[in-house]
């Protein structure tokens, strides 16, 4: 069978990563977490202990190493070498990555070394601007979205499972806060691909989501 290359993108808390990585595994295909890549930048710019500006981004992407690696099912995200899977999904890093993500060199290195990643086929990536912008010729386009409500509580119980102290106000604000950035900037912005299928996951289990990814691939 032909190894299909998906695309799926949707504002942050949609659940795209934890259905495609589960699509992924069934498919026997490779999942790309590109959200994961613009964390991994902000994570290298905050070790810098410096005032975070646009300059220092730059300065930051220009010299970075920056490795996906997906294996039993899981991401493994690597920055110089170093694995920063986990330290990449702090508040401190979701707190600075639209400003990072917001940045041309910023993403044209890293949709550089997306469609490298995508050549073979049999991929799921992930995304604000896969169907758009890094893969328009995508086998199947799926845009994924949830309302705010139900997005704030599927951060909330993410992030209380990893120990977290959480606010849900705070965190509904944060999640609009980012839609609004990730929508409205210049370049690449969040939005859905004319020929991209809209999926409202609100009401439905991650099984549903699964399995609606895997009819459209069969
Ligand atoms: O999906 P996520 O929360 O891990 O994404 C982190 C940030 O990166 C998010 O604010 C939007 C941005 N992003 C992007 O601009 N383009 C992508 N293809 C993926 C993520």
């Amino acid at each position: 069978m032909k190894k299909l290359v998906v695309a799926i993108d949707g504002p942050a808390g949609a659940g795209k990563s934890t259905v495609a990585q589960l699509a992924a595994k069934s498919l026997g295909y490779t999942y790309i977490d590109t959200g994961a890549m613009y964390r991994a930048v902000a994570w290298k710019t905050l070790q810098q202990n410096q005032e975070v500006t646009d300059e220092l981004i730059v300065d930051i992407v220009s010299d970075i190493s920056v490795v996906l690696e997906y294996k039993g099912g899981k991401t493994f995200v690597y920055v110089d070498g170093k694995d920063v899977s986990g330290e990449i999904r702090t508040p401190e890093v979701t707190g600075i990555v639209s400003q990072v993500a917001a940045l041309r060199p910023v993403r044209e290195k890293l949709v550089e070394l997306q469609r490298n990643m995508a050549t073979q086929g049999g991929v799921i990536m992930d995304g604000r601007d896969i169907a758009t912008n890094v893969l328009p010729n995508a086998d199947i386009k799926l845009f994924l979205t949830a309302s705010i409500a139900e997005r704030a509580q599927r951060r909330y119980d993410e992030m209380k499972a990893k120990g977290y102290d959480v606010d849900m106000d705070q965190l509904k604000k944060d999640i609009a806060a980012r839609d609004k950035a990730d929508s409205e900037r210049e370049i690449s912005p969040l939005v859905q691909a004319e020929d991209a299928e809209l999926i409202d996951t609100s009401d439905m289990s991650i099984d549903e989501v699964v399995q609606a990814i895997l009819d459209r691939c069969r």
